[in-house]
């Protein structure tokens, strides 16, 4: 039995707010539908759901053969009353006076609620698709003048003029604004120039699901390079999970078995970059981690990133609702306030987690709020520090 501390760790975030990820159809890794389109009704009721089971943000993916992200923002931001569109935003599409015409129209329609993902790009071929052929450490330095041009383009009260490495233009601005304040500006990729762009100018910095203390490093490093770079506020940190949860430990193991073996099936039939290695690092981590262990600290599982060649978000949390709330406040101990968390039956999982998780993980953070100590919700769900847990990830269905 591991002794329970009740003293809250000393990098532990104050405060948590959840993100989910917007499903346009029911197609899901377990049961591909063959449709490239939009159901309205599906989507509708995916991001009322999000609404109604009390999620903070959603992310609108981008990729070149994807739906618009800013047009399917604008949706969200007019489907609901309160959730937070986060646009994913690839430099290479949009100009970056566009871009901030763009998210500041997004921020006054919504009332505030807009928030930008910068991608810079993991692949090569994907960024050649549409016609983007610098190489990834310049598409960074891209993404950083980008960012400024972003800021400037919102506060500037006059017009200026701009002279840089990637975008040149005169006379500019005063551009529209945002509805009341900047808007919040997030880093996705863990190259090294994730790093210095994130940790010198960014407002978040996201991660995958990795190993608590794996992951804990990676937040020093974002973190001291923005100290070094004079920030006194510092990047809020973003993680994000693929949760397979049931009533048990033991019957979430079921589930991810089965799960496990129909998302395998789905990428060997259209393997991501047909079988190749990802060129992105954040890709690479978690194939490294798969090599290493399957199963990591309280609950977190990595065979579905290992199946899926570690295509986007792929490594798991899995067990009870306690057990997963349990281990994202593992996450939130070591610092990320933002937890994204979408399942593999997308629409399902996303009602499940907003009954079932969420308030657990809100309730300890009460807790704490309220006493300046942690409540039980750890120390009573062990998951894979307990003495069962292990059997049931290693039992086959
Ligand atoms: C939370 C999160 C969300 C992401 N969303 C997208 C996305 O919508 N589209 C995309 O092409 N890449 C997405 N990415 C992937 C990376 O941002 C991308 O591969 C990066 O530009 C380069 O990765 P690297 O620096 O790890 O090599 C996301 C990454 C994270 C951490």
């Amino acid at each position: 039995m591991t002794s329970f501390d009740p003293t809250i760790p000393q990098t532990a975030a104050p405060d948590v707010e959840f993100i989910s990820l917007s499903h346009l159809n029911p197609s899901t890794e377990l049961n591909p539908v063959p449709s490239r389109g939009i159901d309205l009704p599906y989507f509708r009721k995916y991001v009322q759901s999000l609404e109604d089971g009390g999620y903070d943000y959603t992310l609108l993916p981008y990729g070149s053969g994807s739906a618009d992200s800013f047009v399917t923002a604008s949706a969200v931001g007019a489907l609901t009353e309160r959730i937070k569109p986060i646009v994913a935003l690839r430099p290479n599409t949009t100009l970056p006076t566009v871009g901030a015409q763009k998210l500041a129209t997004l921020d006054q329609l919504t009332e505030g609620r807009a928030v930008v993902h910068l991608i810079s790009g993991g692949s090569d071929v994907e960024q050649a698709r549409q016609g983007d052929y610098l190489p990834k450490n310049k598409r960074y330095a891209r993404t950083s003048e980008y960012i400024d041009i972003l800021r400037r383009s919102w506060t500037e009260p006059a017009p200026f003029d701009h002279d840089g490495e990637f975008y040149k233009f005169d006379g500019f601005g005063p551009g529209f604004a945002p509805y009341e304040s900047p808007i919040p500006i997030s880093i996705g990729g863990q190259s090294d120039e994730a790093f210095e762009i994130g940790g010198a100018k960014a407002d978040i910095f996201s991660f995958w699901g990795e190993p608590l203390d794996d992951l804990r490093s990676e937040i020093d490093r974002v973190h001291g390079i923005a100290r070094a770079a004079g920030r006194t506020t510092l990047p809020r940190i973003w993680v994000t999970f693929r949760p397979i949860i049931a009533k048990t430990d033991e019957l979430a193991w079921q589930k991810a078995h089965e799960y496990v073996a129909k998302v395998a099936e789905t990428h060997r039939k259209a393997p991501r970059l047909g079988g190749a290695a990802p060129q992105n690092v954040g890709s690479q981590r978690a194939l490294n981690f798969a090599d290493r262990s399957e199963l990591y600290d309280r609950a977190l599982w990595t065979k579905t990133a290992a199946v899926t060649n570690a295509a986007g978000a792929s490594t798991a949390l899995v067990g009870s609702p306690e057990t997963v709330a349990a281990a994202i406040l593992d996450y939130v101990d070591r610092g990320a306030s933002l937890v994204s968390i979408r399942g593999y039956d997308t629409l399902t999982d996303a009602i499940d987690y907003g009954k079932y998780v969420l308030p657990l993980v809100r309730q300890e953070i009460a807790h704490r709020k309220a006493t300046g100590q942690r409540g039980t919700l750890q120390a009573d769900h062990l998951g894979n520090h307990g003495p069962d847990y292990a059997r049931y990830a290693t039992a086959q269905s």
